[in-house]
């Protein structure tokens, strides 16, 4: 009987699928707060201990230089640049680097990689801030300028991508109330749009055009309201937990903004950016409660009685939660979807904007509490078969090979760059999806972990809030900036897109 159940056990396992929400479990744990809650607590004790060790002070962390992968680990050296740069013309200009330090050997400063080379590293303390990382976002300019805004808990830090991959301080935008951890940025045209989880803060559009003249040699401290393109003040108390953008349609949501107890119940409160000026709110919805994350989208794809239609792809805590936005003040679920496992559903992704057949959806929770497919600790990637918007299937997965938790991940291309906090950026070829939906033919393009304090640990990692938060892999430079919680900025770049 026993060895028959166990049996069971692995078969259910090893066949994840969707299944409906179960609505008293969802009551309970989800709606109520308690499990976000939870999460949110566990974060909190380990950036507390980190605190504590002296490991989140980010100025112990040396700049480093161009490093590359060697026999998987792209070992650095603490360099400094040995010029002075004046004037953005400047960054056209070779880079030259004088070795500060020698650091051979030194673990700390030692990162596991596969096909991609280190850059840049600079701290949180170099781009202006005395706090931790969190999101990020890229613009590049008419003329092909590449600019980050980078998240941290005193604001947002933005930088010029220099043509040989250096990160150039430009200047900030402090946060619009209290410092907090959580700070979310999206991209809208030449726009960024910030968040934050501090009471107060409201929703900041700032003009990244703003940049283009700035002078590295004095980095401009902005005025967190004054110096602002828009402000969206309509928040129930003005914290939000994340910002989405429909870039198509041009409109904003604000997602996970609470109290949950609040109209609109912390889902979709969608911002009209005709206006920037007076960014005002067409509308909310409640419809599936708390919505931790959404991507925004014009539906093209094979459901043909959804054609053209206004979407948002939910990522809501126990569920998928597909909702036609058309009507802004009366979105419609289309359908709301659970899975085996699922323990905080956090995020994802479609394959192809412009063929939405299927997407990839992370579990924030999986991995900590060994549920399901994450039973073992490899932070799992679902596959979901979106063909019908009103019966989503869950027709595979597949598995990172170091341990960890996976955070955020955007496919871009074909491969899916993915934030796996301890474990780093890590980057799946995920094309051969649609040919073979159950994920066994997806493969390991590239790797760079940014945390080696869990190397030694088995299978390479922690299951722990640490490390990466977010990566963006958008820029035609092919540079990818990792922002991290506790050290600073990677700048890396892949040496091949094959997979290993
Ligand atoms: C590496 O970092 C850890 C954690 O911050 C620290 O305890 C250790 O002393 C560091 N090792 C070196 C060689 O600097
Ligand atoms: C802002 O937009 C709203 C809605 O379109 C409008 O009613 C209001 O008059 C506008 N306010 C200003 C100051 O333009
Ligand atoms: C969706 O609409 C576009 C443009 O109207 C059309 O070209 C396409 O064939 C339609 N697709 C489906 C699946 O109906």
């Amino acid at each position: 009987m026993l060895a028959l159940s166990a049996l069971a056990l692995v078969c259910s396992v090893a066949w994840a699928k969707e299944i409906p929400v179960d609505e008293d479990r969802a009551a309970r744990m989800y709606d109520s707060g308690l499990v976000h809650e939870s999460i949110m607590a566990a974060k909190h004790k380990t950036w507390a201990k980190t605190e504590a060790s002296g490991a989140m002070n980010s100025a112990q962390y040396p700049e480093l230089g161009y490093t590359p992968c060697v026999d998987g680990v792209a070992a650095a050296t603490v360099s400094l640049w040995s010029g002075a740069m004046t004037s953005p013309t400047l960054l056209t200009t070779p880079w030259s680097w004088t070795k500060k330090k020698n650091i051979p050997g030194d673990a700390n400063n030692s990162f596991r990689c596969s096909n991609a080379d280190l850059y840049h590293f600079l701290a949180h303390a170099d781009l202006g801030s005395s706090g931790q990382g969190s999101s990020s976002w890229g613009w590049t300019s008419e003329d092909g300028r590449e600019f980050m805004a980078i998240g941290q808990q005193d604001g947002a830090a933005f930088v010029e991508i220099s043509k040989e991959g250096k990160l150039v301080y430009l200047g900030r935008l402090p946060q619009a109330s209290t410092p907090s951890i959580w700070r979310e940025i999206r991209g809208y045209e030449h726009y960024m749009v910030i968040g934050s989880e501090a009471v107060g803060h409201g929703i900041q559009f700032f003009d990244m055009t703003k940049l283009l003249t700035l002078d590295p040699a004095s980095p401009k401290t902005f005025d967190a309201i004054a110096d602002l393109a828009g402000y969206f003040n309509g928040l129930p108390v003005g914290r939000t937990h994340n910002v989405v953008v429909n870039q198509e349609l041009g409109y904003a949501v604000s997602v996970g903004a609470q109290p949950r107890t609040s109209a609109c119940r912390s889902g979709l409160i969608f911002m009209d950016l005709s206006d920037l000026s007076n960014i005002t709110s067409p509308g909310c919805s409640g419809a599936d409660g708390y919505v931790h994350d959404a991507q925004c989208l014009v539906y093209r794809g094979p459901d043909a009685k959804y054609n053209g239609t206004d979407i948002c792809y939910g990522y809501n805590e126990d569920s998928l939660t597909i909702y036609d936005v058309s009507n802004k003040a009366n979105a419609k679920i289309i359908s709301k979807t659970s899975y085996e496992g699922a323990s905080y559903t956090h995020q994802g992704w479609v394959l192809d904007p412009m063929n939405q057949e299927y997407l990839l959806l992370d579990d924030e929770y999986d991995e900590e509490e060994q549920a399901g497919l994450a039973a073992d600790g490899f932070p799992v990637t679902y596959i979901w078969d979106i063909k019908s918007l009103e019966a989503p299937k869950q027709t595979g997965y597949f598995k990172a090979p170091v341990r960890g938790i996976d955070h955020n991940q955007y496919v871009i291309d074909g491969l899916t760059y993915q934030s796996n906090y301890g474990a780093g950026l890590r980057v799946a070829d995920v094309s051969s999806i649609p040919a073979d939906p159950t994920g066994a033919s997806v493969c390991d393009v590239a790797a760079f972990d940014i945390y080696p304090e869990d190397d030694a640990l088995p299978d390479g990692g922690l299951i722990d809030f640490v490390g990466s938060w977010s990566s963006y892999g958008y820029f035609k430079s092919g540079f990818v900036v990792i922002n991290t919680i506790e050290r600073g900025v990677f700048v890396v770049k892949l040496t091949s897109k094959i997979c290993t």
